[in-house]
């Protein structure tokens, strides 16, 4: 497979079957992201990985938060900006339109958003969820590295024939997360990520985002 390729075929999948992904996938997959660039080669990412009964129980510890409104201290980081200014709060919205819309949910249906948003805390029915964290020292430049090897990842897993889904929804219950992980109180949850075999014709799967032209946000200095 072409990273081009990689690339084109991989969307945030939020639907996936039951079958197991083999071990050897997984730490192929990790170790060759490994290979991400870190500034000072770092390698700043730490990666918790959940399967079969670990994930369950991960995800049963939040549903249960859920229903307890244990909601603890939320996300130690803005998942998003404090103040949504455009082009960003229109995408935002366009992508949550375009999402509920094709599952069905209609505006205004919060017992539907909500239902769907706890889907994240089982990551989609993914046989492996992965949690990202970071050491708490770090800077902003780290958490770019993170972001490079969680990219890395999800391409990586497109050339096994894996899709994924990164979900900061995990960051929202960090406090669970941790506990149940043993993660120590010097990382910061950054998010989860879903991986397993994914129908891509299934209804959620079949999103297609939008991406501005690239000219939007490109400014070319030549001559
Ligand atoms: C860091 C990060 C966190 C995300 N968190 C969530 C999440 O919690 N739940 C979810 O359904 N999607 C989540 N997404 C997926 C985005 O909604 C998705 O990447 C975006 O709409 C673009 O669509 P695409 O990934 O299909 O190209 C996240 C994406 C990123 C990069």
């Amino acid at each position: 497979m072409r990273v081009s390729e990689a690339i084109a075929s991989r969307r945030s999948m939020r639907m996936f079957k039951s079958n197991p992904v083999p071990r050897a996938d997984l730490e192929w997959m990790i170790s060759t992201a490994s290979r991400a660039a870190s500034n000072g080669n770092l390698q700043p990412w730490r990666l918790n990985v959940t399967s079969g009964k670990a994930r369950e129980r991960l995800s049963a510890a939040i549903q249960k938060a859920i229903d307890g409104n244990d909601h603890g201290p939320g996300a130690e980081y803005d998942v998003y900006p404090r103040k949504f200014t455009e082009p960003y709060d229109s995408r935002r919205k366009t992508v949550g339109k375009q999402l509920y819309g094709i599952l069905g949910i209609g505006k205004g249906d919060a017992a539907g958003m909500a239902r769907q948003m706890r889907k994240n805390y089982d990551f989609f029915d993914a046989p492996v969820g992965m949690i990202l964290s970071v050491d708490r020292g770090m800077g902003n430049g780290q958490w770019v590295d993170c972001g490079i090897f969680l990219d890395q990842l999800m391409l990586l897993a497109r050339e096994k024939g894996l899709h994924t889904c990164p979900q900061a929804a995990f960051s929202r219950f960090q406090h669970v997360v941790r506990r149940e992980l043993g993660i120590p109180d010097n990382e910061v949850v950054i998010c989860g990520l879903a991986v397993g075999y994914a129908d891509p014709d299934a209804v959620p799967n079949n999103l297609i985002t939008e991406r501005a032209p690239i000219g939007d946000f490109t400014h070319w200095h030549e001559g």
